[in-house]
């Protein structure tokens, strides 16, 4: 027997994570336009009536958005916001600027050579321009620059973009997307700070200069990829309390949890298939319940509003194939989208039983 149970059959009035959880934050997940096609009606189904809160998983990311500098794909993410408006759903934008998923054009000119600061911020400040002003009102967060930290959690990651214009671009990024829409909560987004030693101190450093330059930044995305049987819980709860300091410079300064899972697999581990202990079944629940009441203690003290899933069910999670193939079991529902028992443990938490 694994986490999951078939006990719990998929039971379309089964109880609702984000509404158990409503006075404390709202309950999303990363989704794709797929879900919307009419092929995937229990998919949709599910994702309606469990969360309200969403992200497009890939379609937003600049190299599907704006694959070449005279090109915008706004489709996807127009059938998105639609999506979320007629759902009440709050909405991320992710992610404007990032290492991964970006075209090239950015970084050269037309015969080849590395463009220079000045011209590298000038198209990113266009991209940002014209998507979020697109957006504006409609989407509540965005994920201006996402893993600028280096895995070391003490330099900037040494991309094309600190290469060319230092930490320049971060701070341009965040004060065009709040030129665009200056409601929206512009979050700096990473997967450092939970777990690495120093990663804490180095963004905070960063964005009290970031704030004092007067830039607008309104919070942190944790994305909270938590490894079952390696993370520890006490350390990474101590690293994200440190956070908390920012509250002092940033006024109604938010977290927000952004690709919560739970990856089965220690990173160097060979497995296919993972063997499912009582001491490990228990583990996962512990964790589970554990890390939701930690995100329920940071609601109650005013630092948190949001938590998502990175993927809906077990079925279409990355961990499935990161860092190779493997069966995992990250989120809370199976690949037959059944509910798996951990849900329960956390709707009697929501409710004050546990
Ligand atoms: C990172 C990114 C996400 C997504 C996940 C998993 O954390 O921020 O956009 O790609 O990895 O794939």
């Amino acid at each position: 027997m694994d986490v999951c149970h078939e006990q719990y059959g998929y039971d379309p009035a089964a109880p609702s994570l984000c509404e158990a959880f409503k006075d404390y934050f709202r309950v999303g997940a990363a989704i794709s336009t797929k879900f919307f096609d009419g092929e995937h009606e229990k998919e949709l189904a599910l994702i309606k009536k469990q969360y309200n809160a969403f992200v497009l998983s890939l379609q937003s990311k600049p190299s599907f958005i704006h694959p070449a500098e005279d090109r915008y794909v706004f489709e996807p993410v127009d059938r998105f916001v639609a999506f979320g408006k007629a759902n009440g759903a709050r909405l991320r934008g992710h992610t404007l600027v990032w290492h991964q998923s970006v075209p090239d054009w950015f970084f050269y000119d037309k015969d080849g050579n590395t463009v220079g600061a000045d011209l590298l911020i000038a198209r990113m400040n266009e991209h940002i321009r014209t998507i979020v002003s697109r957006y504006r009102g409609q989407i509540d967060s965005w994920d201006v620059c996402n893993e600028v930290f280096h895995k070391d959690g003490i330099h900037f990651r040494d991309t094309m973009w600190y290469k060319i214009a230092g930490t320049r671009f971060i701070k341009e990024a965040f004060r065009t997307a709040h030129e665009a829409d200056p409601d929206a909560r512009l979050i700096l987004n990473d997967y450092l700070l939970e777990e690495t030693e120093g990663a804490s101190e180095t963004l905070i450093r960063f964005v009290t200069e970031m704030v004092n330059e007067g830039v607008a930044i309104h919070g942190i995305g944790l994305q909270f990829h938590h490894y079952l049987k390696y993370s520890n819980l006490e350390n990474v709860k101590k690293n994200i309390r440190k956070l908390l300091v920012l509250k002092d410079i940033i006024p109604g300064f938010k977290l927000e949890v952004t690709e919560f899972d739970m990856n089965c697999y220690d990173w160097d581990e060979q497995a296919t298939d993972v063997v499912w202990t009582d001491e490990l079944r228990e583990l996962y629940r512990y964790k589970y319940v554990e890390l939701f009441r930690f995100f329920m203690e940071l609601s109650r003290e005013g630092f948190l509003d949001s938590v998502l899933f990175w993927g809906t069910n077990d079925g279409d999670s990355w961990l499935n194939g990161f860092p190779r193939e493997h069966k995992n079991y990250p989120l809370l529902f199976d690949r037959e989208l059944k509910i798996k028992p951990v849900m329960y443990d956390l709707l009697d938490l929501a409710a004050g039983k546990i």
